[in-house]
């Protein structure tokens, strides 16, 4: 069934907005990706420039728009120097600013307004402790918390009242085409897949079909709340995770996977810029409010969801 609706993806070139488009253009929608880099082709998507920070012509597009989906923000996957930590806050800072106010500018609001934000605004929860839900979760400490609460209290500024505003607390996504599963299955090739630092902090995961179909959901009227961990119901230890990526890899991957200690992962996030608290620290997040509503998960299971990315 054609649904005929505009979505702007802010951001939406990215692992994520790519994955979504694609489910909303097969649904009928019309998708605009708002972009810094117009000349870039994202498929057959239609793309709109913006700097994320100021008003310009895309703001014509958000005019009688169904949703504004916010997917912009400078990677964490990067080394967190004084620059960097600088451009991960203020690329997600703004782009929610100027969204709001751009939204706040139509005549026709766009009925639905969904934020990314991130499941590691949790503290590191280890061992039997609950997982976080959206209720009763602990809220941490460090730069990742500090820019997600920040990024989180910069969208719920904003009153507008014609739009209906949703967090999305988006945990680790696997998915084929980029995300945290690229670099993990070729480590996993390599023979490097063993367990990482202790093996037992945990590990929270979505798989992109959810992503999708979670923002889908929610911009379809069929989830009505504010707030939302999008998490597999089941969380996994780091040395089970691993277990379960090599058993999807295969081959010489499977029957061989080096354990990676904590002070080599320390060396080789230096090499490669990155850093290791993307995969030591320890994520416990139950989706709470996603299984209040009904939300049935495409891939509840690890093993579910890592065999289809496997396969594809
Ligand atoms: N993937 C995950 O596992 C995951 C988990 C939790 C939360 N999230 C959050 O979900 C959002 C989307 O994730 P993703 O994996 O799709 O990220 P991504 O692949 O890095 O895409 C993010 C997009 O943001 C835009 N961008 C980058 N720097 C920007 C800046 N300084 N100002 C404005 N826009 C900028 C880029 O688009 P252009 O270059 O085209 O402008 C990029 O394509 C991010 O905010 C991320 O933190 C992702």
């Amino acid at each position: 069934m054609s649904k005929g609706r505009k979505i702007i993806l802010a951001g939406g070139s990215g692992f994520l907005g790519r994955a979504l488009a694609a489910q909303l253009v097969g649904a009928g929608d019309e998708v605009v990706v708002l972009t810094r880099r117009p000349s870039a082709r994202i498929g057959a998507l239609r793309t709109a420039f913006w700097d994320g920070q100021t008003k310009g012509a895309w703001c014509a597009e958000l005019e009688g728009a169904h949703a504004v989906i916010n997917l912009a923000g400078r990677s964490v996957d990067c080394r967190y120097t004084p620059l960097n930590r600088r451009l991960i806050l203020e690329s997600r800072l703004c782009s929610t600013r100027i969204l709001a106010l751009a939204i706040k500018d139509t005549a026709t609001p766009p009925k639905y307004w969904v934020n990314a934000a991130s499941a590691t605004i949790y503290a590191d929860t280890r061992g039997a402790a609950p997982a976080n839900t959206e209720a009763d979760g602990v809220i941490g400490e460090g730069l990742s918390v500090d820019v997600c609460q920040a990024w989180e209290a910069e969208f719920h500024r904003w009153t507008l009242p014609e739009t209906k505003q949703v967090c999305l607390r988006v945990a680790i996504t696997l998915g084929v085409d980029g995300g945290a599963m690229v670099p993990l299955m070729r480590l996993a090739k390599l023979g490097l897949g063993g367990k990482q630092g202790s093996g037992q902090q945990w590990v929270s995961w979505l798989h992109v079909d959810d992503f999708c179909g979670i923002v889908c959901a929610v911009i379809d009227g069929q989830l009505k709340g504010s707030l939302y961990n999008c998490a597999s119901p089941h969380p996994v230890k780091n040395i089970d995770f691993m277990r379960a990526v090599r058993r999807a890899v295969g081959g010489f991957g499977q029957r061989f996977g080096l354990p990676i200690p904590k002070f080599l992962l320390k060396i080789g996030a230096w090499m490669i810029r990155t850093e290791t608290e993307l995969i030591l620290k320890s994520r416990k997040v139950a989706p709470q409010n996603l299984i209040v509503a009904g939300y049935r998960f495409q891939y509840e299971a690890l093993e579910d969801g890592l065999c289809s990315i496997a396969k594809a």
